[in-house]
């Protein structure tokens, strides 16, 4: 790969689960695929597991990794022709070509806005870098993706499925705070790319981007959607239509053990316990978040050996 910033990047979603799962039974074996190579990773917004599993996937391949939090930078613009007399210091253009000269991989971080979806969607902050920077650009979660946690995600239901074409669901849940759809989009895309049988929940109104869901079954009775699944994905989303508005807090929407029955929950974390989902579900064993959280170090391996194999 030259560059991941959706999950469509990957051009054979089960070989690279396939080669994550290798390189889980076996994390150093190509430690010295990265060696005198560096990953630039930009965080514009906060994280525990994009930042942690990222720097440790890269270290595991050989690589010095350099964490930048942007907010410690220069506030850097991001429009054309802009008379920078304001709050930006420094403009993208120079600042994605200086630090392209230190690194050999940018890994970028910056969710969306929540107030404008025409910008958000244009994804101004990674485009911006696939622009001007002159090395290859991981998303660690965009405005409207986060494709390292899609394919954690479709690593963790490949090893933990005990049918060839399992019941995955998609739940939307309540959440006090407006929260992005990249999460549910990375992770229809990435369903839509399994062999499982997928349905996507949430209350009426909820849809996500149609372009994202395209033909995916939606059902608006949760306790229906849920019957003889598998894995149920449990997440928030703010409202896509009335971009970014909390218009439901229905906390008959949290999962419950009752609810859940047999099947695996799943959650990308951080959750909030008793909001999104009872104290029972996630202290059970039912629960695979840490599973998830773990294979994040192997997506992002996964990712940044292909990438770097790509030069080679
Ligand atoms: N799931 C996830 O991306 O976690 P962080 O926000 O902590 O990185």
């Amino acid at each position: 790969m030259k560059k991941y910033t959706d999950i469509n990047d990957i051009p054979d979603l089960s070989e690279i689960i396939k080669e994550a799962i290798l390189l889980k039974m076996d994390p150093f074996k190509f430690q010295s695929l990265g060696k005198n190579k560096t990953l630039a990773m930009l965080f514009f917004n906060a994280s525990l597991r994009t930042r942690l599993s990222t720097e440790k996937a890269a270290r595991n391949l050989g690589m010095e990794v350099m964490v930048l939090n942007v907010n410690d930078a220069w506030n850097l613009e991001f429009s054309d022709g802009t008379v920078m007399n304001g709050s930006t210091s420094e403009h993208v253009k120079e600042a994605a070509a200086v630090i392209s000269q230190y690194a050999d991989i940018i890994a970028v971080r910056a969710f969306p806005g929540l107030k404008d979806k025409a910008k958000d969607e244009s994804e101004y902050v990674l485009s911006n870098f696939l622009k001007y920077a002159t090395v290859p650009i991981i998303s660690m979660e965009s405005a409207t993706a986060h494709p390292l946690q899609g394919l954690a995600d479709a690593i963790t239901i490949t090893e933990l499925a005990s049918k060839p074409r399992p019941k995955v669901v998609l739940s939307w849940a309540p959440h006090p705070k407006a929260l992005p759809q990249a999460v549910p989009n990375s992770f229809v895309s990435t369903m839509h790319r399994m062999d499982v049988d997928f349905v996507i929940t949430h209350p009426e109104g909820y849809e996500l981007n149609p372009l994202v869901t395209k033909d995916s079954k939606i059902v608006y009775n949760q306790d229906e959607a849920i019957k003889d699944a598998d894995f149920v994905y449990v997440k928030n989303w703010s409202n896509y239509n009335d971009y970014g508005q909390i218009l439901n807090e229905d906390p008959n929407w949290m999962m419950t053990s009752e609810k859940l029955g047999n099947a695996k929950f799943m959650h990308c974390l951080p959750v909030r316990r008793n909001v999104v989902v009872e104290d029972s579900v996630l202290d059970s064993d039912n629960s695979v978040v840490l599973q998830q959280a773990n294979n994040r170090t192997f997506a992002a391996q996964v990712v940044l050996k292909s990438i770097l194999d790509s030069m080679l």
